[in-house]
């Protein structure tokens, strides 16, 4: 039976998974699809580097021009990340009719729109399930399980390096710089981890998923974005007191067609589920109007998880190869993007205040809230063990994103508020 071969751009943590499944799994997957799949060609940076996992050197090559012109080549994996590089070798894969699968939500974010209008020209399959959230398959839930439903509210988790850190800072106390070296070295970061970090990762899938969810293009720069490098494990304990968990949560929402899409650390109830998503896990919370709530849970990263969803989009192309059926694109945007502004966006928030101890300040402090119309949940003020001023803890109620910035713009004048330490949102 003649294989159907396939291309890899990279044999890092998820092109080794993706040999070692293809692999492993080969004759179910043989009879799944009717035909051997067969990894042809790996393009690597470096063909003499030593490698943890034993690959036939004639397969390996550093030119991608050597797989892209290889006319028995029917699919390529790009698994090298990157942006240049990737869309130019995925472009030109399209152009000599090949079938694309990647992982790169760096490259689907910002270029996803481009890509799938080339494919949809070529006859082309783009398949990107493993750009969101490594192992759980959203992507293809979001387009195939929710296509009769209207989706309002996505909420993710959706980047395992800053879960994994903020879980080991809430259980274990430990530091920060210390659980990100070891995120690190299990291959759940990216090359540079400040796009984990300071939350760009995950605004990249949360553009991926919202604009799956509301059916219209959202791009990067719709996102706005916190990281969580300013947390500090005194806004955890406070979290926790308060019960709470500390989430990089990317968030979107959409009424009566107006749409916002955030990513920033949210103190989450701990009765919500998201609340109780640690380690590299990931999940991703949808709420659909018929539907109700949903919620699916899986590892965001690492070798195997995250191939798992790479090979299943590359069973998905040799089925539609089998079908005669690759390039019908299954999810167009098509609904108009219209953004909320600051004054439509709400939420409930998490403010500590350091401030002078004397009579009359808390009420100083309530009155502004009043008259910006932010009404309050809880207050709690309490004397600071070190140093003679007084931390206040404040939670809201909805209040409107104008509403609170003009609120801190308002303390940032104010002689006995000493410092605004942190302010949050609050889900749950
Ligand atoms: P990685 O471990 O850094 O591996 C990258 C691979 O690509 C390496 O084999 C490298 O070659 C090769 N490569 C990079 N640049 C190249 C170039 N210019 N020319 C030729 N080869 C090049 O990366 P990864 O963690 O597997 O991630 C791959 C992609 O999957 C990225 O888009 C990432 O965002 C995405 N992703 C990763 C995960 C995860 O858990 N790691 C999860 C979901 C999605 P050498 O081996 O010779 O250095
Ligand atoms: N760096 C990413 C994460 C890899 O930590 O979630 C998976 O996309």
């Amino acid at each position: 039976m003649k294989p159907i071969k396939v291309g890899l751009f990279g044999l890092g943590t998820v092109g080794t998974g993706v040999v070692r499944i293809v692999e492993a799994h080969q004759e179910d997957l043989q009879k799944q699809v009717g035909s051997p799949i067969e990894i042809a060609k790996i393009l690597v940076s470096d063909k003499h580097k030593a490698r943890r996992f034993t690959v036939d050197a004639d397969k390996l090559t550093e030119d991608p021009a050597e797989i892209i012109n290889d006319p028995e080549i029917d699919v390529i994996v790009e698994v090298m990340g990157g942006i240049d590089l990737a869309k130019k070798t995925i472009l030109s894969a399209l152009e000599k009719g090949k079938h694309v699968v990647t992982a790169n939500k760096d490259l689907m974010a910002l270029h996803g729109s481009e890509l799938l209008a080339v494919a949809a020209k070529h006859n082309c399959d783009v398949l990107y399930e493993a750009s969101v959230a490594g192992g759980i398959p959203i992507i293809r839930t979001l387009i195939e399980g929710f296509t009769s439903d209207r989706i309002t509210k996505i909420m993710g988790i959706v980047n395992g390096t800053t879960n994994y850190i903020l879980t080991k800072m809430s259980q274990e106390g430990a530091a920060y710089e210390d659980v990100l070296k070891e995120a690190q070295e299990l291959g759940y970061a990216e090359a540079d981890p400040t796009s984990d970090v300071e939350g760009l990762d995950a605004a990249r899938k949360m553009a991926i998923l919202s604009t799956l969810g509301f059916r219209a293009d959202v791009a990067l720069e719709d996102v706005t974005v916190k990281g969580i490098s300013g947390v500090s494990k005194e806004d955890i304990l406070y979290a926790k007191r308060l019960g709470y968990e500390m989430k990089l949560l990317g968030i979107a929402e959409r009424q009566d067609d107006l749409i916002s899409v955030s990513v920033q650390p949210t103190m989450v109830k701990t009765s919500h589920p998201l609340s109780t998503v640690n380690g590299v896990f990931n999940a991703v919370y949808v709420y659909g109007e018929a539907v109700g709530e949903t919620m699916f849970y899986g590892p965001g990263a690492g070798e195997l998880p995250t191939a798992t969803s790479v090979v299943a989009d590359l069973v998905a192309v040799v089925r539609n190869l089998k079908l005669g059926v690759n390039g019908q694109r299954m999810f167009v945007p098509y609904k108009e993007k219209k953004l909320k502004t600051d004054e439509q966006i709400a939420s409930k928030y998490f403010i500590l205040l350091h401030v002078e101890d004397k009579a009359g300040v808390l009420a100083k402090i309530t009155q502004v809230f009043a008259e910006h119309e932010v009404s309050l949940a809880s207050v709690i003020q309490q004397p600071n063990e070190a140093n003679p001023d007084a931390e206040i803890v404040i939670v809201t109620h909805d209040a409107s994103k104008a509403s609170m910035n003009t609120v801190l713009r308002h303390f940032e004048g104010m002689d006995v508020i000493r410092n605004i330490k942190s302010v949050y949102r609050v889900e749950g």
